[in-house]
């Protein structure tokens, strides 16, 4: 059995995340979507608000899991039997940083390899950060989050129809 773990602090998450972890369910038999708690960002929403929110989208995906991990991401993924690490590639500004980690997840953990996947091209320009953003000048985000996230930015940010 494959187990690909796809990681991000995923606050919120957003449809070019959702078409990532679809493309890679069809192609692992197990997929773990993993909320980074502890990354250097001041989060909008909870670990429990993103894991749900992420539940909401992905329930109709039978071989999806989702849950969060604190600490190194190599070592989760040695926990839970992970073979390789899924990450959405976005632009060529994305590379540089990708690949480092990349790099530095291999060197810790030879045996786990990371594979990209290119982001589909409506959603390239999507950032989590870039959605909280509008959403709170009051700029509709339907299309760019599943319906469940578009809700809870609505409760929480109470700006756009
Ligand atoms: N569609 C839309 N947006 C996307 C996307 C896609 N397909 N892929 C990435 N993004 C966006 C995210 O929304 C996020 O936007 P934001 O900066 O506005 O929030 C941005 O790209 C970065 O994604 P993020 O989820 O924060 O991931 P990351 O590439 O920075 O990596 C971890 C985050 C958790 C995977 C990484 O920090 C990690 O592994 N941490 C654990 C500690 C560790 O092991 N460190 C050593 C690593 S070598």
């Amino acid at each position: 059995m494959t187990t690909a773990l796809y990681p991000g602090s995923f606050d919120p998450v957003t449809n070019g995340h959702i078409d990532i972890i679809r493309r890679s369910a069809a192609i692992f038999d197990r997929l773990i979507v993993a909320v980074a708690v502890n990354v250097e960002k001041t989060a909008l929403f909870s670990e429990q608000e993103r894991l749900q929110m992420i539940v909401e989208a992905t329930g109709e995906i039978a071989n999806v899991e989702v849950d969060s991990f604190d600490g190194l991401l190599v070592k989760y993924a040695r926990k839970h039997g992970v073979t390789a690490i899924v990450k959405g590639l976005r632009a060529i500004s994305d590379f540089e940083f990708e690949l480092q980690m990349a790099s530095m997840n291999r060197k810790l953990a030879p045996d786990i390899e990371t594979l990209f996947m290119m982001t589909a091209n409506e959603y390239s320009f999507l950032s989590s950060s870039i959605v909280r953003e509008i959403a709170a000048y009051g700029a509709c985000v339907r299309g760019l989050v599943p319906p469940g996230v578009e809700e809870h930015l609505r409760n929480r940010l109470g700006l756009f129809k």
